[in-house]
């Protein structure tokens, strides 16, 4: 066991070519958690580690990172990113739930969404959340019914639109113009009217999100920089604020481009906010899958090989149905043996599922691919968006501390969907 101050954190390959989940070999963690494949595997100390490094990036500045619980809601991860300082960004009465339930305080979440339901503004009204980022004018007439007939004042953000478009895969990308979400600047004036004509409504910041995978901060910039022209005019016409929130959206690395730093992101907002006079603000962030995408692998099995004319394939027992990325975004996942280091030939790698997108692309899984692979960065945007098609049961979770297995979520088993699915 290696000196536990001196090991790297995250998933590395130790001299011999093997994967390792912070100093320790992940194939023998696997094994021991007891759990078949597939099953996600979490590196908690990595995660822990990478949010507090972003938390120092703010130094002594008034600063929510509110954690986009939407990227990975196990309490496990919850639980350690509150430990390292973060609040949450929640987009449901699920999501919301969690985070309290992970001991966030009501004061360090914010909820965004743009079709929050009355039963969803009733819970965050009840615990009195840091703000309602509201992302329509008409929506502000709903938070006002919903304020009165709970009997609470709203607290709120409005989510601007700033027009900013972003080079990302357009399903990633929120704030063009087209975008469903946030209000068009040309709306605010009416946005600012409704605010002033209902008592219950407390406008106490502002927000924007332009999308995910943004590698450097100059579009960031260009959003944050809209948001600060609208909160200083807001200030001049003699209205207090208490936060702008220039959202998430920081790049991982997926084994094809160098991840973002959102470590600089945060210290150019900084500048900005500073620039703007707008020192006193508390600056809100959103990270989601920054935090916890390079965590996270997938680990499944090799259960066929199938040898082609044009191609090879390895079939794997995960699928499209446990991380849909590939399928959905046509994102790139790199799959890895556990026992030893990538090596020609390319395997084309696919899962089980009757779906010829269920295809993990290739990958140099060496001569003849056998065992324990891992689709790695899986951490983001994986078990969250898995589903139980094919009659897959969803799969099992693995949280790792200290090089040893902290906490196991068991997958609810096959029989459990069958017994379900035979009750409908
Ligand atoms: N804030 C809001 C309002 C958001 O909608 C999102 C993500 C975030 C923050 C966090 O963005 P992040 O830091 O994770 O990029 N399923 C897709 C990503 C969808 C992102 C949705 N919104 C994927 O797997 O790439």
């Amino acid at each position: 066991m290696p000196d536990r101050t001196e090991v790297q954190l995250g998933f590395r390959r130790d001299a011999q070519g093997r994967l390792t989940i912070s100093g320790a070999l992940l194939q023998g963690v696997f094994e021991a958690a007891q759990v078949g494949t597939p099953a996600y595997v979490y590196d908690l100390d990595g995660l822990r580690s990478s949010a507090q490094a972003l938390e120092a990036a703010f130094g002594a500045a008034p600063h929510l990172t509110a954690y986009a619980v939407k990227a990975n809601t196990a309490g496990s991860i919850v639980r350690a990113l509150a430990a390292a300082g973060t609040g949450a960004d929640v987009v449901s009465g699920g999501e919301l739930e969690v985070a309290l339930g992970a001991g966030i305080p009501p004061r360090r979440i914010v909820m965004s969404g743009v079709a929050k339901t009355d039963a969803e503004l009733d819970l965050a009204l009840g615990h009195d959340i840091f703000a309602v980022q509201v992302e329509s004018v008409e929506e502000l007439d709903r938070l006002a019914a919903r304020a009165r007939a709970v009997g609470r004042r709203a607290r709120l953000g409005l989510r601007l639109k700033p027009g900013v478009e972003i080079d990302s895969h357009a399903h990633i990308a929120t704030g063009h113009d087209a975008a469903k979400f946030g209000i068009a600047l040309d709306d605010l004036p009416a946005a600012w009217q409704r605010v002033a004509a209902h008592p219950e409504l407390e406008a106490v910041g502002l927000s924007s999100h332009i999308g995910s995978m943004q590698r450097t901060p100059e579009h960031y910039l260009a959003a944050a920089k809209v948001v600060c022209d609208v909160a200083r005019a807001r200030r001049a016409a003699g209205h207090t604020l208490e936060y702008i929130d220039f959202g998430g959206g920081f790049a991982v690395d997926y084994g094809d481009a160098p991840a973002s730093e959102p470590a600089a992101f945060v210290s150019a907002a900084l500048a900005l906010k500073a620039e703007q006079g707008l020192a006193d603000l508390t600056l809100v962030i959103e990270p989601g899958r920054s935090l916890v995408a390079p965590f996270g692998v997938l680990v499944a099995r090799v259960v066929q090989t199938k040898a082609g004319k044009e191609r090879s394939w390895a079939m794997i027992d995960a699928g499209m149905n446990d991380l849909v990325r590939p399928a959905l975004y046509g994102a790139k996942h790199r799959v890895e043996l556990l026992a030893s280091a990538p090596s020609t030939p390319e395997w084309r790698v696919v899962g089980p599922v009757c779906e010829s997108s269920d295809d993990f692309g290739s990958h140099p899984l060496g001569p003849e691919p056998s065992g324990l692979v891992a689709l790695r960065d899986a951490g983001a945007y994986g078990y969250v968006l898995a589903s139980e098609y094919n009659g897959r049961a969803l799969p099992a979770e693995v949280f790792v501390s200290g090089g040893r297995v902290a906490h196991v979520s068991p997958s609810p088993g096959r029989g459990a969907w069958v017994k379900r699915r035979l009750e409908a």
